[in-house]
């Protein structure tokens, strides 16, 4: 029995995670607060685009051929561009507002076509597939946000409080805990916790921040 929140729900929640760390920057947002925000969004991005890209739209193309799916590879090509672009540029370029903005109009674009076209139509026709594609999506979430942990500390570090940024990184963990076998959570978590810079402020506790520990299956 699999208890994985389905696919198009985590899809949902990627959206809006994005959505709200952008509505944190606006033009005289601090330079070093723009970088993190920038860094948060474009990693949330691209590793969003490519859980689509291996899970979700394959599993769609199975049983749709909706238009709006094969923009979508078009669609995301410009989007890595526009990362590609954010990355190169120091956070007092002049051209970094613009440039955000220009990606967010994809993203909001994307956002719209899924949330109105291609989620609705994977709750319709992949029913019963939903919850087990949410697991793999997890899986391989994981994967992919490992190596990558501490570039994701640093960009949520510059762009949140403390808190904010332990609630959103408790929940991403907790995410990937939901398929890990009980004895392998804490080892998972204390690695994970190793790899990210202090926050000032707050203390380890037996290598695991007190706030994030409340998220563990397993305590
Ligand atoms: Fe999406």
């Amino acid at each position: 029995m699999n208890f994985s929140p389905s696919i198009t729900k985590m899809i949902r929640m990627d959206h809006a995670h994005v959505m709200a760390t952008f509505h944190k920057y606006n033009r005289d947002t601090p330079p070093r607060v723009k970088r993190g925000i920038v860094d948060t969004i474009c990693l949330a991005v691209e590793v969003h685009a490519k859980l689509e890209e291996e899970i979700f739209y394959p599993a769609l193309r199975e049983v749709s051929d909706n238009e709006v799916l094969h923009k979508s590879v078009p669609e995301h090509n410009e989007i890595k561009r526009l990362i590609a672009q954010l990355r190169g540029m120091e956070s007092t370029h002049p051209a970094l507002d613009r440039t955000l903005y220009e990606l967010m109009q994809h993203i909001i674009h994307h956002v719209a076509d899924e949330e109105t076209v291609l989620l609705p139509e994977a709750e319709r026709l992949l029913k019963g597939e939903l919850s087990d594609l949410g697991a793999r999506m997890t899986r391989r979430r994981m994967e992919l946000m490992a190596p990558r942990t501490p570039e994701l500390a640093s960009g949520m570090a510059r762009a949140m409080s403390g808190g904010t940024m332990l609630v959103a990184l408790g929940a991403l963990i907790a995410g990937g805990l939901l398929l890990a076998k009980r004895g392998e959570v804490k080892g998972y978590v204390k690695t994970q916790m190793r790899r990210m810079p202090p926050i000032p402020g707050l203390r380890r506790q037996q290598g695991i921040w007190p706030q994030v520990r409340r998220w563990l299956p397993v305590r």
